[in-house]
């Protein structure tokens, strides 16, 4: 879907000052590599993800674009995957007093923090994070051919997916303002300007999916391809799915106690919003807080003119033609 061309720098070390820059999409600058565009501060880590990171067959590696779904998904796999050690309804479940980012580490964010050893460390079966797109992946991990595990990705509506983005910058450029000048302005003009030109976080974020999506269906035992809407439509369906793919169903006791669902109620956006760790805690560049807002499908339309939507749905529109993939 993407391919990486020589002025994105994918050819030989990666020199990040050289790489095309973006300086309008705050928080960060943005750099253009491999076709997409990342945070400065991800760079170093996807490098090193890239030349260094070693997968195991039975890793799991939880893939998102940003805004999409990650606080959630770490939460429903870290407590599938942990449910008999870890029953949903404890009320010393670790989900009770560490937000999830504290749960399931991000690999890139990893490898840029020296916390390779700890990855390294962590004992089989691994559930990892990540918002690397697809064609970025080390061939070692790749769906072909590549002796990494299993992917669980996460789709959402490009315009929630900009528009929870857009929100959460806000909170972090008024974070920064603390005690000085009054926070930089940033227009849903400007960020719908930028995220329809792809230079978003990992934009753009069509792509980003699509290359997924393709992967899932090249490799259905591979990659599990999940729709942000869908899991609000049926969640305890997709947490089904989810324990299935990464191998470890729910069995006929499991089901018969309920088991599925107790694991949605604890990592729905309300119980976990209500946990002290979230109201109070915090993340390397952001309170816990802000991870979880209104958590539906739609609320674009209390944010983005009915015009905006129309020229991104364009775009994306034009952009998947031919792939096979709609959101
Ligand atoms: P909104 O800003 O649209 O509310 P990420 O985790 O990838 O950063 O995505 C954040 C988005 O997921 C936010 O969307 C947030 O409210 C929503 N979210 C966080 N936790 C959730 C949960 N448990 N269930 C559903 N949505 C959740």
């Amino acid at each position: 879907v993407a391919s990486a061309t020589e002025d994105d720098g994918m050819a030989g070390e990666l020199v990040i000052s050289s790489l095309p820059l973006e300086t309008r999409c705050p928080p960060f600058p943005l750099r253009r590599y491999g076709g997409f565009w990342f945070a400065e501060p991800m760079l170093p880590g996807i490098a090193a993800v890239r030349a260094r990171f070693q997968p195991r067959p039975s890793d799991v590696f939880l893939v998102t674009y940003p805004k999409a779904g990650t606080t959630w998904l770490k939460a429903l796999a870290f407590a599938t995957t942990n449910r008999v050690q870890h029953p949903p309804r404890g009320p010393d479940h670790p989900l009770r007093h560490r937000n999830p980012h504290d749960c399931v580490h991000f690999l890139e964010m990893a490898f840029a923090g020296g916390g390779e050893d700890v990855l390294a460390a962590l004992p089989s079966p691994r559930v990892l994070a990540t918002h690397m797109p697809y064609p970025l992946l080390p061939a070692r991990v790749a769906a072909e051919g590549g002796s990494g595990g299993r992917m669980v990705y996460v789709c959402r509506d490009p315009k929630d997916a900009l528009v929870s983005m857009w929100l959460f910058t806000q909170k972090k450029l008024a974070a920064e303002a603390i005690g000085g000048d009054p926070p930089k302005p940033y227009t849903i003009e400007e960020a719908v300007e930028l995220f329809c030109d792809g230079r978003a976080i990992c934009g753009p974020q069509w792509r980003h999916a699509a290359g997924y999506w393709e992967a899932s269906h090249k490799f259905p035992g591979k990659v599990l391809f999940l729709r942000y809407e869908e899991m609000l439509r049926d969640p305890a369906g997709n947490v089904r799915k989810l324990a299935e793919f990464m191998g470890c169903a729910f069995s006929g006791e499991e089901e018969a106690a309920g088991v599925a669902q107790d694991i949605v109620e604890l990592c729905s956006i309300d119980a976990l919003k209500n946990m002290e760790v979230n109201k109070k805690g915090s993340q390397k560049y952001m309170k816990n807080e802000t991870f979880f807002r209104k958590g539906v499908a739609g609320d674009w339309s209390n944010h983005m003119t009915p015009a905006m939507a129309e020229r991104l749905d364009k775009i994306v529109e034009e952009a998947l033609q031919g792939t096979g993939f709609t959101f």
